[in-house]
């Protein structure tokens, strides 16, 4: 079954959940666009978070969802919150949901956590989520190892659950490749930064339209805490100190608050300007539903050429 049947949606895209910049407001733009809108929760306190959510509510009626940051300190309270709120799709970064989700289940929404290993797909299919979206180290923000390419069979092998595709992926091509691979679907974060509804900087926008196809570095690899984001000076500094060998809490000041300079002030020489390898696929500045109809005329143009 195709992502869009499974969810209740007109494309079968969601949108990755992305902390400090996917608001309700931008996760309901993409909803009446067509696509899953998801509440990034990473950034947002819980209060915030529930702000968010009747928010998102009040400009949609379309089925929307959350992506829950495990890392986040106050985890158990977002978790609670999506439970009570009866969010119609939950999805989860950055390790393991298992503990949250029989509420989540209970609560009547459907889980789809982010997974970056087979291992973790497997567990997860056995702790009852409906689906798993494989995400490969091309994409924005925190990553793993293993490529889109690589991982998602690997993944659809491994488990007899719906597989969604995520990292780089920005055109038709990169879709029908991920449903030859076996995904019923794609996650997409990069390319819908530079949607005229996505609330970051124009300098953001700027850089990323400016970005080619090595313009991303992964930070962070040597102390666990991998993120991909657009090379300036603030990775170079970064980069140096961690080949000096510096520990995680010296390299953190590089990273506090980063993401925040980049989103709201615009700040691209010390700012965390997250982005996915795709970032050199984008040209302009568009609507986020001239995006998605783009994506799905170009896949099916691919599919219409492809000879075997
Ligand atoms: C700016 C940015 C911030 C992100 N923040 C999160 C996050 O808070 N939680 C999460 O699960 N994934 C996060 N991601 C990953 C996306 O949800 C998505 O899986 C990824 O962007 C897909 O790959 P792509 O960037 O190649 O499209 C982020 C990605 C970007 C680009």
């Amino acid at each position: 079954m195709k992502l869009n049947e499974l969810l209740g949606i007109e494309f079968p895209f969601i949108q990755g959940g992305m902390a400090n910049i996917a608001t309700g407001e931008f996760a309901a733009a993409v909803s009446n666009a067509g696509a899953l809108g998801l509440i990034g929760a990473g950034g947002m306190s819980p209060e915030m978070f529930r702000e968010n959510i009747h928010k998102c509510r009040s400009l949609t009626d379309k089925p929307f969802g959350v992506n829950i940051m495990l890392m986040h300190p106050q985890v158990d309270e977002l978790a609670k919150i999506a439970a009570e709120e009866h969010v119609s799709v939950i999805t989860t970064g950055a390790g393991s949901p298992g503990m949250y989700v029989s509420m989540w289940k209970e609560s009547g929404a459907k889980v789809f956590p982010v997974v970056s290993a087979v291992s973790l797909a497997k567990m997860m299919a056995k702790a009852g989520v409906d689906g798993v979206i494989a995400e490969g180290t091309e994409s924005g923000g925190h990553v793993g190892e293993t490529t889109t390419m690589a991982l998602v069979p690997q993944v659809c092998d491994a488990v007899d659950i719906p597989v969604i595709a995520a990292g780089g992926i920005a055109s038709g091509r990169q879709l029908v490749a991920a449903y030859a691979l076996g995904a019923c679907g794609a996650q997409m974060g990069t390319c819908l930064l530079v949607s005229e509804e996505c609330p970051i900087h124009e300098n953001y926008k700027q850089a990323l339209l400016k970005a080619s196809d090595r313009s991303t570095v992964v930070t962070g690899r040597s102390v666990n805490a991998p993120v991909r984001v657009i090379k300036n000076q603030m990775t170079k500094d970064y980069i140096a100190h961690e080949k000096a060998g510096a520990d995680r809490m010296e390299l953190e000041k590089f990273t506090l608050g980063s993401l925040r300079r980049a989103v709201f002030e615009g700040d691209t020489r010390t700012g965390s300007l997250m982005a996915g390898q795709v970032a050199g696929m984008l040209h302009e500045i568009r609507p986020l539903r001239a995006i998605f109809e783009e994506l799905q005329a170009q896949a099916q143009e691919c599919l219409n050429g492809l000879s075997l």
